[in-house]
Order: structure tokens, then C-alpha cells, then sequence
């Protein structure tokens, strides 16, 4: 069975202040029934993870470099994320496909990277609005699938997240016959390449505009054991609707 996991991707947002919304939730949600995990910008993961300590809220990256360590300015390890307390990392969002020109390619090598530091690796996949309507998107998201997961992953170090990118930020989800199409065809992906054990443990998130408004319809389908939100991560109050619609689903 995949763990159920509600991961915060807080992309360029956030500075000291902003710590404040984990107090909030570590007060609110002390034990929860789901994994909790809150990716913060880079400046922050290990102020937050000093934070939290041994709490119940995982944290992790946005991105790491493929590389272990050496001359690529700017950038940052898996195990520089694992040495500020980081236990998991967003690999191949679309906003990194997007701005950074990150293929298939890439973001397998940095999944390699991320697992062999004992990071969880939380691969991004989905279509544009272009692709859907060239009813291209089980193809785009088997090829994105076959392309970003090494092989040899485990349920315990990767997850999958689908987040179509017209629904990123948009207040547009598709209908629930449109996830129920793509993590069934996900989840059998998986199952394919990597056995029943695997493919099953291997945690599905859908990610795209999730809010409390819609989160308990979208927890109800099958094949999705969480969420990748953005926006609504940000504030304890909207986050932890989120968290108890997974943990009552
Ligand atoms: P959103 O972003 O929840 O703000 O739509 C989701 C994401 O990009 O991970």
C-alpha cells in the first residue's frame, strides 16, 4: 500500500517570517495521519528543519543538481539537502522543465543523484494544455515516466507526482475521469516496469490548483494517495484542510 502523503511545494515564497505557518501546523497537527512534507525555498530548508526537529513534518527541496558536489554555481547537492535536513526533493517540476530546460534526461540523473543520498525523490509529470487537446497526454506522461525514473527505484525512495501544467496555478483541476485515467494508467505504468510490490507502494499525488474546496473529491479516487500542492501550502489554516481531508479519505 502507497503511504498517503500531503507535500507542500512552496516554490519562490517564503523568508523567516514565514516559519511562523509551521508552528502553526506542528501545534495543529501533532500526530497526523498522513505524511506531511513542506518543501521551502533553499534559504529556508534548514531553518525549517531545525524547527520541526524530530516533529511530525518531513521537509525537502524543489530541486538538486545531478552532480555530488563541484564547480556548478548556484547550484546545490542531494546531500547538501540531506545535511540541512531534507528528507525529500521535487525533481522535474514543470516550472524547472519550463525555465531550466530540464528533460527526461536530466531529471533521471538527478533522481539517481537524490536516491543515492537517501533522499526521497518526488518526480513531477504532465501535459500541457496543447498536449490535452491533441489528446496527447497518456503518451506525454508514459514517455515523461519511462524518461525521469531510473530503474531500480523502491515505494520507499520515490513518489510520483501527476500535476497537468494548465492546472498549476490556474483554479483549474481536470474532472475526476480525467485523474482517474491518468493515475490508473500511472499506477499500471509502474506495475509494468517494477513489479506489483513496487509499483504499488510507490506513493501517486495529483498537483494542480488543490485547495480545500476540492481536495476530499480529489482524495476519493483510487490511484491518488495525496497531493502536491502549491499555493495553498502556504498558510497553516489552508494546508491543514488539506491534511485532514487526506487523513479522513
Ligand atoms: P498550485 O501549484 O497548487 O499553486 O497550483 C502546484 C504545484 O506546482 O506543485
Amino acid at each position: 500500500m502507497a503511504q498517503k502523503l500531503a507535500a507542500g511545494n512552496w516554490k519562490m515564497n517564503g523568508t523567516e517570517a514565514s516559519l511562523a505557518e509551521i508552528d502553526a501546523m506542528i501545534a495543529a497537527y501533532p500526530e497526523p495521519g498522513c505524511g506531511v512534507l513542506i518543501c521551502p525555498p533553499a534559504t529556508l530548508l534548514e531553518r525549517m528543519s531545525r524547527r520541526i526537529g524530530r516533529g511530525p513534518i518531513a521537509t525537502g527541496a524543489q530541486d538538486c543538481h545531478m552532480n555530488a558536489k563541484g564547480a556548478h554555481t548556484g547550484d546545490i547537492s542531494a546531500e547538501m539537502i540531506r545535511d540541512a535536513g531534507g528528507a525529500y526533493v521535487i525533481l522535474g517540476h514543470s516550472e524547472r522543465r519550463t525555465d531550466h530546460g530540464e528533460t527526461n534526461e536530466i531529471v533521471n540523473a538527478k533522481t539517481q543523484a537524490a536516491i543515492g543520498a537517501g533522499l526521497v525523490a518526488v518526480v513531477c509529470v504532465g501535459e500541457t494544455l496543447d498536449e490535452r487537446d491533441a489528446g496527447e497526454t497518456l503518451d506525454l506522461v508514459g514517455s515523461q515516466l519511462a524518461g525521469s525514473i531510473p530503474d531500480g527505484v523502491t515505494g520507499d525512495n520515490l513518489v510520483v507526482a501527476y500535476e497537468p501544467v494548465w492546472a498549476i496555478g490556474t483554479g483549474r483541476i481536470p474532472t475526476m475521469e480525467q485523474i482517474i485515467e491518468v493515475h490508473d494508467f500511472m499506477r499500471a505504468r509502474l506495475v509494468e516496469r517494477f513489479g506489483a510490490e513496487t509499483g504499488n507502494a510507490v506513493s501517486l499525488l495529483y498537483g494542480g490548483s488543490v485547495k480545500p474546496s476540492n481536495a476530499a473529491e480529489i482524495f476519493a479516487v483510487e490511484n491518488v494517495d495525496g497531493a502536491l500542492v502549491g499555493g495553498a501550502s502556504l498558510k497553516a489554516a489552508d494546508f491543514g484542510a488539506i491534511i485532514d481531508a487526506l487523513q479522513n479519505s
